[in-house]
C-alpha cells in the first residue's frame, strides 16, 4: 500500500483554455496563477492544447526538470507525439505543458477526434505520472467538459489520485437558453437526454454528466449554475467556486480616475471620427455605454440592451436632456473588412486636425516674427496681431476643403465592419426594428464593433482594457450566464456597471452588498420580473446614470472601485483551497484525523455612507482589510465538519464565522 504525502501534494490543473484565449475559462486560469503560484509553487503545472501560432507569444519554453515527467514526455516524443513544455509567459510564470493534438494519431471520427486525443494523451500522461511518482499526493483539477473527458477515463483505471471537475456552464443549460425557452422556470423538468438529443449534443453532454460523477468533488462557478448542474447532470455540486481577479492597486490612489480621463479622450477622437458631419452634440456631455462579449445574443442580453436603449432614446427626448449616450456593442461576428465609411470618418477628421494644427503653428510664427521685429508706436496688440494677416488665403482654402470633407449624406453607420450576413444579423436586425439609426435626433448614439478591441485596430486603437477604463458605464443584462467576467473587471477598474440576477456574479453581489447599486453595480431582475419589466427597470438605471452629476460619478466610480479586493484572487482563492482539501480528505480519508470545525453565516456589507469608507460587513464591525486576511465565506463542508447553516448548496456566499470569540 502506497502513502502519499496529502500536505504537500502536486497539483495539474487541465483546461482547453490553458494558454488558448476563448472567453472567461482563459482569464479565470490566467488570472488565478499567482495565487496558487504562491501555494504549490513548482508542485504546480498547468496542461492545454498546443497550438503553434499563438502558443509562441504565451509560452517560452523549458527544460523539464522533474524526472518523472521527463521519462513520460520522452516517451511521448518516442511516440510521435508533439508537446510543448515550459513557463506560461504571465504573472506567477507557472508551469505548462501544451499537447499537440494534430500529433496524436487515432483512428477516432473527425467529431470527437480532437478532444478525444487531447484528453486521453493527457489521461495517458497523469496516469503514467502517479505510478511514477509514487511520494506524494496529486490532485488534477479539470475545467469543463472539453477537459473533463479525462475524469471517467481515470475512474476506469483506479488510478490513485483525486479528481476535481469544475463546470463553466452546462452544454444543454447554453443551448437550452440560446433558443426561445424559458429556461429556469422549469429547469426541473427537462427530460435531459432527449432534451440534448433534439440539440445534436447528446455525446457532448454524456461526457460532459460523466465527468460530474466520477469526479471526487464537483464544482461550479456560482450558484445559479449550481442549480442548473444539479438539475441537467444529476449531480449536486459540492460547492461553488467563484472566479476571482487580481485587482491592480495603484500606488496614487487616483491613479485609476486619471486613467478614465486619458482613455476617454482616445474615445472623444473616434466618436469625432465617427460622427463627422453629424457631430452636432457635446462630448462634456456625453456618456460612453458598452456590452462586450463572445456573440451569443440572446444568452448575454444583447436584445434587451438594445430595446432598453430606444426605451432610453425616448425617455432622454421626453425631459430634454442635454445628455448623449453612445453606446457600444462589442461582439465579434464574421467581417469582410472595416466599413470605408467607418475608415473615412477617423481619416477627414484625422486630416482636419493635422490641417488645424499647421496653421495654427504658422499663425503663432507669423505673429512672433512680428512681435519680434515691434519697434513703438501704434496699437501694440494690433501691430502684432494685423487680424487680416492671421490667416493666410492659402490657409483659408485648405480650410475649407477640410471642411467639405465632412460633409456626408447619411447618418453615421451602426456598424464599423461589413459583415458577412449583413441582413440576418440578429444585433443589426434589432438595431435597425427598433430604429435607433444614429440621427441627429437621436440621444442615444449605437455603434456595433464586430470584433474584440485591440491596440492595433486603426479605429478605436485601443485594449480591452483601456477601453473599458474610458467608458461610463458597463451593461451586460444576461439571461445565461454563469458567471460572468465583464462586469467584474469593470468593477476592479473603478467603472460601474449593469448586470442580472440570472449571472453568477449579480447573485453573488447581491448576496455580500445591501444596495449594490450604491457600489455602482446595478442588479436587473431577470428572474421575478417579465421581459418588458425587466427591460424597464434596466433603461430607469440607465437613466438614472444620465442624470447623475460629474461628482457624483466619479464618487460613485471610487466607490465601485473599493470592492476590487472583494473580488481578488486572495480572497476567492481560498475556495480553491477548500476544494482541494476536500478532494484530498475524500481519496485518502485515512490520512487526515481531527480537522477543525468551520462555521459559518451570512453577512452583507452595508449601504455606503454619503461619502463611503471601505465597505463593510453587515453587523460585524469587520472591514475589507480583515475580508482580504482570509476571513472569507468558505463553502465546502470537509468530512467531520459540522455547520449551523443548512444551505441548499454549501456556497461561498457567506462570511465565515470566525472561531475568534471577539468577532462573535
Ligand atoms: N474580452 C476581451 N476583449 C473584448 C471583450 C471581452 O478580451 O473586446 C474578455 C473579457 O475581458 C472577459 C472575457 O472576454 O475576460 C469574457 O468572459 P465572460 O466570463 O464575461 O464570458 P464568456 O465568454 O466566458 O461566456
Ligand atoms: C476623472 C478625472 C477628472 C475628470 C473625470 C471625468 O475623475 O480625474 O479629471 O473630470 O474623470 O469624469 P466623467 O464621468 O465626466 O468622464
Ligand atoms: C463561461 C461562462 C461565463 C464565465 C466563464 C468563466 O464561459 O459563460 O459566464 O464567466 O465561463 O467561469
Amino acid at each position: 500500500m502506497v502513502h502519499r504525502d496529502v500536505r504537500n501534494p502536486l497539483l495539474f490543473e487541465i483546461a482547453w483554455e490553458v494558454a488558448n484565449k476563448v472567453g472567461g475559462i482563459y482569464t479565470v486560469i490566467r488570472s488565478k496563477a499567482p495565487v496558487t503560484v504562491h501555494e504549490f509553487g513548482e508542485r504546480y503545472t498547468l496542461i492545454g492544447p498546443l497550438f503553434y501560432k499563438t502558443a509562441a507569444a504565451e509560452v517560452e519554453p523549458e527544460e523539464v526538470t522533474n524526472p518523472f515527467m521527463k521519462e513520460i514526455l520522452e516517451e511521448m516524443s518516442r511516440q510521435g507525439i508533439r508537446w510543448m513544455y515550459g513557463r506560461w509567459l504571465i504573472e506567477g510564470a507557472p508551469q505548462v505543458l501544451l499537447l499537440d493534438t494534430a500529433s496524436i494519431s487515432s483512428r477516432l471520427d473527425d467529431w470527437k477526434a480532437d478532444i478525444w486525443k487531447y484528453d486521453h494523451t493527457i489521461c495517458q500522461e497523469i496516469f503514467k505520472f502517479v505510478a511514477r511518482e509514487t511520494s506524494k499526493a496529486v490532485i488534477a483539477h479539470f475545467h469543463e467538459w472539453l477537459a473533463g473527458v479525462g475524469i471517467p477515463l481515470l475512474r476506469k483505471r483506479h488510478t490513485d489520485l483525486t479528481t476535481i471537475f469544475t463546470t463553466h456552464a452546462t452544454l444543454l443549460g447554453r443551448y437550452l437558453c440560446a433558443g426561445s425557452v424559458d429556461f429556469y422556470n422549469n429547469i426541473r423538468n427537462f427530460v435531459v437526454d432527449e432534451e440534448a438529443g433534439k440539440r445534436g449534443i447528446y455525446h457532448r453532454y454524456c461526457i460532459e454528466r460523466a465527468a460530474a460523477h466520477c469526479s471526487d468533488v464537483f464544482t461550479t462557478v456560482s450558484q445559479i449554475t449550481a442549480y442548473e448542474a444539479e438539475h441537467l447532470l444529476q449531480r449536486k455540486p459540492d460547492g461553488v467556486l467563484p472566479n476571482g481577479l487580481n485587482a491592480v492597486k495603484f500606488s496614487a490612489m487616483h491613479e485609476f480616475q486619471n486613467l478614465h480621463a486619458r482613455n476617454k479622450d482616445k474615445i472623444h477622437n473616434f466618436v469625432r471620427g465617427h460622427f463627422y458631419g453629424h457631430f452636432d452634440f457635446d462630448l462634456d456631455n456625453t456618456l460612453y455605454f458598452f456590452t462586450a462579449g463572445r456573440y451569443e445574443f440572446r444568452n448575454k442580453g444583447v436584445d434587451m440592451f438594445i430595446e432598453a436603449l430606444a426605451r432610453l432614446n425616448g425617455r432622454l427626448k421626453a425631459c430634454n436632456s442635454p445628455m448623449t449616450v453612445v453606446a457600444f456593442i462589442i461582439m465579434p461576428a464574421a467581417t469582410q473588412s472595416f466599413a470605408v465609411e467607418a475608415l473615412k470618418g477617423q481619416a477627414v477628421t484625422k486630416q482636419l486636425k493635422e490641417t488645424v494644427k499647421d496653421i495654427t503653428e504658422k499663425i503663432g510664427q507669423r505673429i512672433f516674427e512680428k512681435a519680434a521685429r515691434y519697434t513703438g508706436g501704434g496699437d501694440i496688440v494690433s501691430a502684432v496681431m494685423e487680424q487680416n494677416e492671421l490667416l493666410t488665403n492659402e490657409d483659408r482654402v485648405l480650410l475649407k476643403r477640410r471642411v467639405i470633407a465632412l460633409k456626408r449624406g447619411g447618418w453615421p453607420p451602426i456598424v464599423t465592419h461589413n459583415m458577412v450576413d449583413d441582413s440576418a444579423d440578429p444585433i443589426l436586425n434589432a438595431i435597425r426594428n427598433v430604429r435607433l439609426l444614429n440621427g441627429p435626433d437621436d440621444r442615444v448614439k449605437v455603434i456595433f464593433h464586430p470584433e474584440f478591441m485591440s491596440s492595433n485596430n486603426p479605429l478605436i486603437g485601443l485594449d480591452y482594457e483601456d477601453f473599458v477604463r474610458g467608458c461610463h458605464l458597463g451593461v451586460f443584462p444576461s439571461y445565461y450566464e454563469p458567471w460572468g467576467y465583464t462586469p467584474a473587471e469593470c468593477t476592479v477598474m473603478g467603472v460601474p456597471s449593469i448586470t442580472t440576477n440570472l449571472s453568477g456574479f449579480g447573485g453573488f453581489m447581491e448576496e455580500i452588498l445591501e444596495t449594490s447599486s450604491d457600489y455602482g453595480i446595478y442588479v436587473v431582475d431577470r428572474r421575478m420580473k417579465s421581459a418588458d419589466e425587466s427591460i424597464n427597470q434596466l433603461a430607469d438605471h440607465m437613466l438614472q446614470f444620465c442624470q447623475k452629476s460629474r461628482r457624483q460619478r466619479i464618487n460613485q466610480r471610487n466607490r465601485t472601485e473599493r470592492l476590487s479586493d472583494l473580488l481578488d484572487w486572495k480572497i476567492m482563492g481560498m475556495e480553491y483551497v477548500r476544494a482541494r482539501k476536500l478532494a484530498l480528505h475524500r481519496a485518502y480519508p485515512d490520512s487526515f484525523v481531527g480537522s477543525e470545525i468551520d462555521n459559518y453565516r451570512k453577512v452583507k456589507i452595508p449601504k455606503p455612507l454619503s461619502a463611503p469608507g471601505s465597505p463593510r460587513i453587515k453587523g460585524s464591525g469587520i472591514s475589507d482589510e480583515e475580508i482580504t486576511e482570509g476571513m472569507h465565506n468558505l463553502g465546502f463542508r470537509i468530512p467531520g465538519q459540522t455547520d449551523d447553516e443548512d444551505d441548499e448548496y454549501p456556497f461561498p456566499i457567506a462570511i465565515r464565522r470566525s472561531s475568534d470569540p471577539k468577532r462573535d
